[in-house]
């Protein structure tokens, strides 16, 4: 893998026109941007240049066969770059712009080495205000990872992305906390209202079969994939979103749980991430992770949680309750297992 040379990177905090404009050329030049979204923060490079993507491999450290996103302004530019199905129409109406994306085949404009080697483009219309202003001034397909070390939880403030990208990207624009917190849910259709979800995301199953979508979900999304098996993003494959402490969770109801928790009330070594509205709440130890029936607070801040305790090394390990699975709770359900590497006890 190639390593980035250390370089100038400019933060803006407060981008304006002019700022876009600055940052319009730095991407149509082949540089690298980091891009506040509506989900997360985006790792952004023109994805018609191909000797762009490759920066923006070396700048996370990821391997170069997992696929970038494209990202658009709006759905109809879907078609310069990729054969566009009904269904595809169908999603755009009713999720775009917005966290969803949709696996497309992909016409020869995009590099190769957008798409890790795939026929397939993925490809998103974010709602950002900045991200959509940005790359209608740029009139290209952006291609966008998170803007995350790889295998560290994505980044979904500036100051995430200043922690991982500071000499590695040529600029990063602020856009506030992310709305969402975590990445876009991603669908491959296969015509007649058939998807399979490859990954959970703001896009529940819930609101994709009151489309008339009837929805299969890929086996990574809930469950460790045995040797030799492949998802088919080919990202779900890879050690995600873990902290260096160890995570475990507990399944069971509300009571167990907090019984179980009680246990390591102000334990110096463990932290205990818990609902605002939970008794454990008043620990020393608790990490709030929003009040128990508002998903959309636990999902905007999961990864701020995951992340802030790298910076505690005298956490060693982290016990969370397992979400059910019902709309978001799907898409942290899917974080947490990956956080935890799957170490579930059942209570
Ligand atoms: O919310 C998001 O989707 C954020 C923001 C920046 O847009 N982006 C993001 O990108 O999460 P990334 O690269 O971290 O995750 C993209 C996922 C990876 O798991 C990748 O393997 C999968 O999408 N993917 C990309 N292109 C694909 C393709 N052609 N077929 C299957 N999976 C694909
Ligand atoms: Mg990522």
């Amino acid at each position: 893998m190639i390593q980035p040379q250390l370089i100038a990177t400019e933060i803006v905090y407060d981008p304006t026109e002019d700022d876009l404009l600055r940052a319009k050329e730095i991407l149509l030049n082949g540089g690298v941007v980091a891009i506040p979204t509506e989900t997360v923060y985006g790792l952004g490079a023109n994805a018609l240049l191909e000797h762009a993507a490759p920066k923006v491999y070396a700048a996370k450290g990821r391997p170069s066969d997992n696929p970038l996103i494209i990202h658009l302004a709006k759905a109809e530019d879907a078609e310069k770059y990729a054969n566009v199905c009904e269904d595809f129409y169908v999603l755009a109406k009713a999720f775009m712009p917005g966290p969803l994306t949709v696996i497309l085949p992909k016409k020869d404009c995009i590099p190769a080495n957008v798409t890790g080697g795939l026929a397939s483009v993925a490809i998103r219309v974010p709602s950002h205000p900045i991200a959509h202003r940005l790359i209608e001034l740029c009139d290209v397909p952006i291609a966008a990872p998170s803007a995350n070390l790889s295998g560290r939880p994505s980044t979904t403030t500036v100051q995430h992305v200043i922690e991982d990208m500071q000499g590695r990207v040529d600029m990063i624009l602020n856009g506030g906390p992310s709305d969402i917190g975590l990445e876009s849910t991603i669908v491959l259709p296969h015509g007649n209202r058939q998807l399979t979800l490859l990954r959970p995301g703001a896009v529940t199953v819930e609101m994709l079969e009151e489309e008339g979508f009837s929805v299969t979900l890929d086996k990574a999304v809930t469950q460790r994939l045995q040797a030799g098996e492949q998802p088919l993003a080919p990202g779900m494959k890879y050690r995600h979103y873990a902290p260096t402490a160890e995570v475990v969770l507990l399944s069971g109801d509300q009571e167990s749980i907090e019984n179980a928790m009680q246990c390591y009330w102000n334990a110096p070594d463990v932290a205990l991430l818990v609902y605002s509205d939970s008794p454990i709440a008043q620990a020393s130890n608790a990490y709030l992770l929003g009040e128990s029936q508002r998903r959309d607070q636990q999902a905007k801040t999961l990864f701020d949680l995951l992340r802030s305790f790298d910076n505690h090394p005298e956490i060693k390990r982290v016990l969370a309750p397992l979400p059910d699975r019902k709309g978001i709770g799907l898409a942290l359900f899917n974080r947490m297992i990956k956080a935890a590497g799957y170490q579930i006890v059942e209570l």
